[in-house]
């Protein structure tokens, strides 16, 4: 049955996938995206060139943290909020109003305005597995403490303990989902496989934050897309699950693949390990395989020749 559905944070990275795979599976999606400066507008109307072509997709620029969202609810029965002020290594220092402005109060107005529509049937909010900081284990399961180590982590669990409170108090049908490391296709260029592409490309040097041994469990994008699929159709209420892509590597690890696929040399310098970066991520996966049935379907390689590709046409549509 089509689903009339809400996706914030459209115009970004995640968003735009989101919102398009919706449009394909011929739901109707009202998008809303405030354009933030993070990173440039043309990225992001990039992002959405396909989806402002289609009737189905309707597109609101304005501030979750300051817009009246009650007309934007009125019969949507899938929100997916994906609205955020992303970066881990960003948060610290005075820019920390800006993530507690797009992360906490956009997220608690969104659920306010969410809690008295009757239509609604799942409210899938884009946590990220920063909020586990350096887990107690590895792979980490979603009962071990969350104890973030980057401001920006302490903002995203802010908005998973708002989500479960809302799931509790009003029924709010929210799901968490935290994501790990996402890529593919239009990554946010502050993030380490966009960088790196475009530094080899161009023969400039990239930076490898630290030694280059810290792991990280990549996730390919569509996988992510899929999953905010599967948890608004099968979600529990209030629960949170991990969303990891099953291709725990090394920094160093995916240089190497880089070079293969790119077919040149990486110009690699270091730099002091990042103050909030956490050292490695490994997603348990089992709670999200067992009942949402999610399982990622997207290897690394595959993933970054994809990356790499879309790169490489921007590289050359600049030229
Ligand atoms: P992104 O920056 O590309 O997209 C976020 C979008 O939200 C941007 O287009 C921005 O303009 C918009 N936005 C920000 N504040 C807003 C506000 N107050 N009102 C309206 N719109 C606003 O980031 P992304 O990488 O696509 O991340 C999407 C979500 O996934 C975020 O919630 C992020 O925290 C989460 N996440 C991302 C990753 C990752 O690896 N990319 C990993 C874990 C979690
Ligand atoms: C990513 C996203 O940026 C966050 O929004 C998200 O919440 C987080 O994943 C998550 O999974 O929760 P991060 O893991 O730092 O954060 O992603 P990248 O920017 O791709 O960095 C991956 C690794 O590469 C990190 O160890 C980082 O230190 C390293 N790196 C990054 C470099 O060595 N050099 C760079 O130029 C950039």
């Amino acid at each position: 049955m089509p689903k009339r559905c809400l996706v914030t944070g459209c115009a970004g990275f995640i968003g735009s996938h989101l919102a398009e795979r919706l449009i394909q599976l011929g739901h109707r999606v009202i998008g809303i995206d405030n354009f933030s400066d993070y990173y440039p507008r043309s990225i992001k109307e990039d992002n959405l060139a396909w989806l402002r072509e289609q009737p189905a997709f309707t597109l609101v620029e304005g501030d979750l943290a300051e817009m009246d969202l009650t007309p934007w609810l009125e019969g949507i029965e899938w929100v997916f909020h994906q609205a955020a002020q992303a970066g881990v290594r960003a948060s610290w220092g005075a820019d920390f109003a800006i993530y507690t402005q797009a992360n906490v109060l956009a997220t608690q107005r969104l659920l306010e305005a969410a809690k008295g529509s009757p239509a609604l049937l799942a409210f899938v909010y884009a946590s990220s597995s920063s909020v586990y900081g350096d887990a107690e284990r590895y792979p980490t399961h979603e009962d071990f403490l969350p104890q973030p180590i980057s401001p920006y982590g302490v903002t995203k669990l802010a908005g998973e303990h708002l989500c479960r409170l809302y799931a509790r108090a009003f029924g709010v049908p929210a799901v968490s989902l935290r994501y790990f490391t996402v890529y593919g296709p239009r990554q946010r260029p502050d993030m380490a496989f966009h960088r790196f592409i475009c530094a080899m490309l161009s023969d400039a040097p990239l930076t490898i934050y630290g030694d280059g041994m810290q792991t990280r469990d990549f996730t390919y994008v569509e996988d992510i897309v899929e999953a905010n699929l599967l948890a608004a159709e099968r979600g529990r209420p209030g629960e949170v699950y991990n969303i990891g892509g099953g291709s725990r590597v090394t920094v160093r690890e995916v240089i190497a693949l880089l070079e293969d696929i790119l077919g040149r040399p990486a110009r690699v310098q270091f730099a002091p390990a990042q103050k909030g970066d956490v050292l490695h991520t490994a997603a348990d996966i089992h709670k999200a395989a067992r009942e949402l049935g999610y399982a990622p379907r997207f290897g690394l390689r595959e993933g970054l020749e994809q990356e790499a590709v879309w790169l490489q046409g921007r590289l050359s549509a600049s030229a």
